[in-house]
C-alpha cells in the first residue's frame, strides 16, 4: 500500500504533467538533478544537449531543471518562448568565478586573443565571448581555431589544462574552478582504484584530480582505463564499455542515469560528498509552482543576447 508521502508525490507529478500538456511546456532537466525531476522531465541531459534540445523545441514554455546560465542559454537560444526556472538561487559557483568586466580587462591585456568561454558563465561574459564550449565541445572548439591565435579560455582552470594537454596548445587560463569538481581530491580517486582495481575511470574535466591523471595517463601508469568525459560521455561510454564497473568522478546525481541506462553494471561515485546543492535546489514541488505561476521567468536583454547568441551558435556548430 502506498505510504502518504509516496501519494502525495504521485499527485504533485500528475498535476505537474496535466499543466505540462495545458501550457504547451516542455521539461528539460540536467544530468545532476534530483531523481524525482530527472523522471519527470521530457529530457535528460548533459549542458550541449540541453542547449540543442531547447534550441529545436516546438513547445511555447521551456521549463529549465538546471542551474541559471543554462536556462540563460535557452532563454538567448529561444528569445521568442518562455523560459522559466523553478529556483532563481540555483547558481554556479563556476559562473561566478568570472564576469564581464574582468573578462573585458582580460581582454585589453591579451587584445588580439580569441575568447573561449565554457558555458557554465553567464549571458554577459558570452557575449564578451567568441566562441562558447561545453565540455563535450572544448577540444573540437579550440582545434577549429587556427593555431597560431592566441586564446583566453575561461572559467575553469581544470578543463582548460585538460583541453591544453588533448589538443598540445598553450592557452592562456582563467582560474576559475567548480567547488564540487575541485573537490574530488586525487587521494580519494587512488582509494578508489585500489579499492576497484577492475572499474574503468569515469572523470568530468572539470574535476580537481584531471591535472593529476592527464599527468598518469602521460606516464602511461594507468593505460586505457580513464576516460575523460561530459557527463552525458559518460554515460555513452559507460553502455559501450565491456566493463562492468565504473568509478565515476563527478556530481553524484548522474549516478541514477547510469543504473537505469545499464542495470547490470555497477558504478560507484569517486566522491559521495561531490553533492552540487545549487542543482539540488529544484524539486517536484518547484517545478509545479513554476508551471501553476509561470515563475521565474528568465530573460536577456537583446543587446546581450545577440552578442551572446553568436558565441553560442559557433559552439553548437563544433558538436
Ligand atoms: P556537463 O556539460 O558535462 O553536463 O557539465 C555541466 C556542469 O555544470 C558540470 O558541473
Ligand atoms: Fe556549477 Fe559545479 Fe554545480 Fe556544475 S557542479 S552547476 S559547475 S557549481
Amino acid at each position: 500500500m502506498a505510504t502518504v508521502a509516496q501519494y502525495v508525490q504521485t499527485e504533485v507529478e500528475e498535476k505537474i504533467l496535466r499543466l505540462k500538456r495545458e501550457k504547451n511546456a516542455v521539461i528539460l532537466a540536467h544530468n545532476y538533478q534530483v531523481t524525482e525531476v530527472q523522471e519527470i522531465a521530457d529530457y535528460v541531459g548533459d549542458s550541449l544537449g540541453l542547449s540543442q534540445e531547447a534550441a529545436r523545441t516546438t513547445r511555447e514554455r521551456i521549463v529549465f531543471c538546471g542551474v541559471h546560465f543554462m536556462a540563460e542559454t535557452a532563454s538567448i537560444l529561444c528569445p521568442d518562448k518562455k523560459v522559466l526556472i523553478p529556483d532563481l538561487e540555483a547558481g554556479c559557483s563556476l559562473a561566478a568565478s568570472v564576469n564581464a568586466d574582468q573578462l573585458r580587462a582580460w581582454k585589453a591585456k591579451h587584445p588580439d586573443a580569441v575568447v573561449v568561454s565554457y558555458v557554465n558563465t553567464s549571458a554577459e561574459v558570452k557575449a564578451e565571448s567568441d566562441y562558447c564550449c561545453t565540455s563535450s565541445n572544448a577540444v573540437n572548439v579550440v582545434n577549429a581555431i587556427p593555431r597560431d591565435r592566441e586564446i583566453l579560455f575561461l572559467p575553469d582552470m581544470y578543463l582548460g589544462a585538460y583541453v591544453q594537454e588533448v589538443t598540445r596548445r598553450k592557452l592562456h587560463l582563467w582560474l576559475g574552478e567548480c567547488h564540487v569538481h575541485a573537490g574530488i581530491r586525487p587521494d580519494q580517486i587512488n582509494a578508489m582504484r585500489k579499492a576497484r582495481p577492475e572499474a574503468e575511470m569515469l572523470v568530468h574535466p572539470e574535476c580537481g584530480c584531471t591535472t593529476s591523471f592527464l599527468y598518469y595517463q602521460a606516464a602511461c601508469e594507468i593505460p586505457g582505463k580513464t576516460h575523460f568525459c561530459s557527463t552525458e560521455g559518460m554515460i555513452h561510454h559507460a553502455l559501450q564499455s565491456p566493463a562492468r564497473e565504473f568509478i565515476v568522478a563527478t556530481e553524484t546525481g548522474i549516478l541514477h542515469r547510469m543504473k537505469k541506462a545499464a542495470p547490470e553494471k555497477q558504478f560507484y561515485p569517486a566522491s559521495k560528498d561531490a553533492v552540487c546543492l545549487y542543482m539540488k535546489k529544484i524539486t517536484l514541488e518547484k517545478v509545479l509552482r513554476s508551471l501553476e505561476e509561470d515563475v521565474f521567468e528568465v530573460n536577456v536583454p537583446e543587446e546581450t543576447a545577440g552578442k551572446a547568441r553568436l558565441a553560442i551558435e559557433r559552439m553548437l556548430q563544433l558538436v
